[in-house]
C-alpha cells in the first residue's frame, strides 16, 4: 500500500473526471489516496507522500491550468528533492493544437528535474480521438499501478 497524491489540472472538468476515477480505483486497491483538486506544495512535497500521479489537460496555447499553476511555479521556484518519489503522467490536449498535451510534458518535465522517479509511460488522451476519457484511462491505470 503506497500513500498516493493525485494532482489535478483542469479547466472544463474531463481531467477531473479522470482524476477521480484513479482515485477511486486506487482506493479500491487498498492505497492511501489524496486527490488534490487545488494542489500545494506542502500538500505534495511531505515525508509520507510516495507517489504522485498528475492528471492534467492543456488549456490556452500549451499552458497549464490555472488550478495546477501554483503548484507547478512552487515547485519550479523551490526545486525540492523528490528523488523518493515515483510518479506518472496521464495528459489530456488535443492534436489539432501545435502544443499538443503540453501542459502534461511540462509537468513531466519538472519532476525529471526534481530527480521524481517515473514510473510507467506517460498516458496522452486526445480529444480528437476519443470521446471517452475514462475508457483509456482505466486499463492504462490498471498497469501503471503494478510498478509502484
Ligand atoms: C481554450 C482551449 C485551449 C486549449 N489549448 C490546448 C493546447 O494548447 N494543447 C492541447 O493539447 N489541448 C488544448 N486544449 C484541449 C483540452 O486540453 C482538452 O479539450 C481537454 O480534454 C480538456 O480537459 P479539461 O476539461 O480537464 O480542461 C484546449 C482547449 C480549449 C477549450
Amino acid at each position: 500500500m503506497a500513500v498516493i497524491k493525485v494532482v489535478v489540472g483542469s479547466v472544463y472538468g474531463n481531467a477531473l473526471d479522470v482524476a477521480e476515477m484513479c482515485s477511486q480505483k486506487l482506493t479500491e486497491l487498498q492505497h492511501s489516496v489524496e486527490l488534490l483538486r487545488n494542489p500545494q506544495i506542502d500538500q505534495v512535497v511531505t515525508t509520507e507522500t510516495e507517489v504522485v500521479l498528475i492528471c492534467t489537460s492543456t488549456t490556452g496555447q500549451g499552458e497549464i491550468p490555472n488550478n495546477l499553476l501554483p503548484l507547478y511555479d512552487q515547485l519550479k521556484d523551490q526545486l525540492p528533492q523528490m528523488s523518493t518519489v515515483k510518479y506518472g503522467v496521464i495528459a489530456l490536449g488535443d492534436s489539432s493544437y501545435d502544443t499538443f498535451a503540453e501542459a502534461g510534458y511540462l509537468m513531466d518535465s519538472l519532476m525529471q528535474e526534481l530527480h521524481a522517479q517515473k514510473n510507467g509511460d506517460n498516458l496522452v488522451i486526445d480529444a480528437c480521438e476519443t470521446m471517452a476519457p475514462l475508457e483509456e484511462a482505466e486499463p492504462w491505470l490498471l498497469e501503471w499501478v503494478k510498478g509502484l
